[in-house]
C-alpha cells in the first residue's frame, strides 16, 4: 500500500494514520519504529510494524468476538489496518494484574507482586506534559469525559483485561499490564482504539523464571535486553496457537 493514495491525518511515534476516500474510515501505517521514555530512546527494528499490525488485529478480532467494539476493520497489507475514524480521548488507560515498572517506582510494592485485583490507572495523553498520572478530582477538573464515558471506560478496560488474560493463559502467557486508548465514532460509540500489542502491553513466559529472560514485550528494548523481535514473534507464533 503506497501511503502516498492517501493523505496524513496524524503521525505517531509508531504509527501513521491516513485519511481514505470514505470519511468515516482511516488506515494505519504500523512503523518499525521502536521509542521509550518518551522518545528519548529510539530505535528501528525491522519487521516490528507488521508483527504489531498482525498481533493487534488479532486480538481487535478477539476481542470483537467477545463483544468489545474496537476500532479495527481488517488488514489491507502487513504494515496497514482499516480502521474506523474516532476521536482519540486523550487518556492512557492502564491495566495491571501484576506490580511492575512505573508502579514499583512510586510505590513500596515489589515487581512481580500479584494485585488483589486489577488496578486502573488514567494518565494524561499529552507528550509535552510526561503523560502524566492522573487523580480522579483531576480527571473531573479537566472535563476530558463525563462521569458515565468515565465509568464505561473503566467497564471495557476491565471486560479487556478479563478477556486477554483468559486468552494469554492459554499460550502460556501472563498479562502482567497494558495500555489501551479508546476514541468516539461519529455515532458517539466507544472503541478501543490504538493497537494492542508487545510494545503495549507487559507479557511474561509462564514457563521462564529468569525475570529477564520471561519478558516478551517492550521492556526487552526499554532495558536492553536485547531480542526484541524473537520475543514478539514468540507471541504472534503462540496466538496462532489459540485458535
Ligand atoms: P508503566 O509501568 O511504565 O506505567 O507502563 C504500564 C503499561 O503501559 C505497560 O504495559 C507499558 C504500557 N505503556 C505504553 O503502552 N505506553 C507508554 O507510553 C507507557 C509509559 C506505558
Ligand atoms: N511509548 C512511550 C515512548 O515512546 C513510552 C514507553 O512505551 O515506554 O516514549
Amino acid at each position: 500500500m503506497a501511503s502516498s493514495e492517501a493523505s496524513l491525518l496524524y503521525e505517531g511515534k509508531a504509527k501513521r494514520v491516513f485519511k481514505t476516500k470514505i470519511p468515516d474510515q482511516v488506515l494505519v501505517h504500523f512503523k518499525n519504529d521502536v521509542t521509550a521514555f518518551n522518545s528519548k530512546k529510539h530505535a528501528e527494528l525491522k519487521f516490528k510494524g507488521s508483527l504489531n499490525c498482525q498481533i493487534s488485529a488479532f486480538i481487535f478480532k478477539f476481542l470483537e468476538e467477545n463483544d468489545i467494539p474496537t476500532h479495527f476493520l481488517n488488514i489491507q497489507d502487513d504494515c496497514w489496518m482499516l480502521a474506523q475514524k474516532v476521536d482519540v480521548i486523550p487518556l492512557e488507560i492502564v491495566v495491571r494484574n501484576i506490580a511492575t515498572g512505573s508502579l514499583c517506582k512510586e510505590t513500596p510494592l515489589k515487581s512481580g507482586e500479584e494485585l488483589p485485583k486489577p488496578l486502573i490507572d488514567l494518565y494524561y495523553k499529552d507528550d509535552a506534559l510526561d503523560d502524566p498520572l492522573l487523580t480522579d478530582a483531576r480527571l473531573d477538573l479537566l472535563g476530558l469525559v463525563s462521569s458515565s464515558q468515565k465509568m464505561e471506560i473503566k467497564s471495557v478496560a476491565l471486560k479487556v483485561n478479563s478477556c486477554l488474560k483468559d486468552l494469554f493463559k492459554k499460550i502460556d502467557l501472563l498479562l502482567v499490564d497494558f495500555k489501551l486508548e479508546m476514541g468516539l465514532n461519529r455515532k458517539g460509540q466507544l472503541l478501543v482504539a490504538d493497537e494492542i500489542s508487545p510494545d503495549t502491553c507487559r507479557i511474561w513466559d509462564i514457563n521462564v523464571q529468569n525475570q529477564d529472560d520471561r519478558i516478551l514485550d517492550k521492556d526487552r528494548f526499554r532495558k536492553d535486553l536485547g531480542g526484541v523481535m524473537d520475543a514478539y514473534s514468540e507471541v504472534w507464533r503462540r496466538l496462532n496457537k489459540s485458535i
